[in-house]
């Protein structure tokens, strides 16, 4: 069966670059063999605010917890908003304290591929840490190759949307390859 990889992230803006490198590394993972899903920006926003006080659940929130149960990896991407994670991520992210009580506690045991897109070097380098920190909190194995794009520097995409930057291409391989190399036995 093939691996099931999950993909997070995006904003409201057309092309978002977040977004783009989180397909980009989902698109590597399909061709080492995954199957794969994307919750994209407009996904993410459609998710209500997440209220620990409430059991309720809309099909989207229903739908999103149950592609994070089934997956054997994830690749979360972010803009650096302000130095930190995008509250519209970070709400999804939230939404996940639903998977605490699952046999699988949250991430464990799986692999996390991190993707950051900001405006500068900063908040790239800051909110790839502030990520690796959540995914810890969650159990989850952030690969080693983490991704922070300037996306004004670097300009990574052409008008199509296609990756066109061969080092930030060379680093979402490098991330997809760790994802679909990953082997619990070697975390345990
Ligand atoms: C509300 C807001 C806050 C931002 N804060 C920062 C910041 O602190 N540092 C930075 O380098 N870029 C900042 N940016 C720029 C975005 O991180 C940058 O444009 C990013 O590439 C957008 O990602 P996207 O293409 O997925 O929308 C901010 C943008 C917005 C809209």
């Amino acid at each position: 069966m093939a691996r099931h990889i999950v993909g997070i992230g995006g904003t409201f803006r057309p092309q978002s670059s977040s977004e783009l490198l989180v397909r980009a590394v989902l698109s590597a993972c399909e061709r080492m063999g995954a199957r794969v899903t994307m919750f994209d920006g407009a996904a993410l926003a459609a998710l209500p605010h997440f209220n620990p006080e409430s059991q309720d659940r809309t099909a989207a929130q229903a739908a999103f917890v149950a592609a994070l149960r089934d997956a054997d990896g994830i690749v979360i991407g972010t803009p650096g908003y302000h130095g930190g994670v995008s509250g519209v991520v970070k709400n999804a992210i939230d939404l996940l304290e639903d998977l605490r009580g699952d046999d699988r506690v949250y991430f464990d045991g799986m692999p996390v591929g991190l993707v950051v897109s900001a405006a500068g070097w900063q908040a790239g380098g800051v909110t790839l840490a502030a990520l690796r920190g959540i995914v810890h909190a969650m159990r989850g194995w952030p690969t080693p190759a983490g991704i922070a794009v300037n996306s004004i520097a670097q300009k990574p995409f052409g008008a199509d949307g296609a990756l066109i930057d061969a080092g930030i291409a060379a680093q979402v391989d490098t991330q997809a390859r760790q994802i679909m190399g990953f082997r619990l036995e070697q975390a345990a």
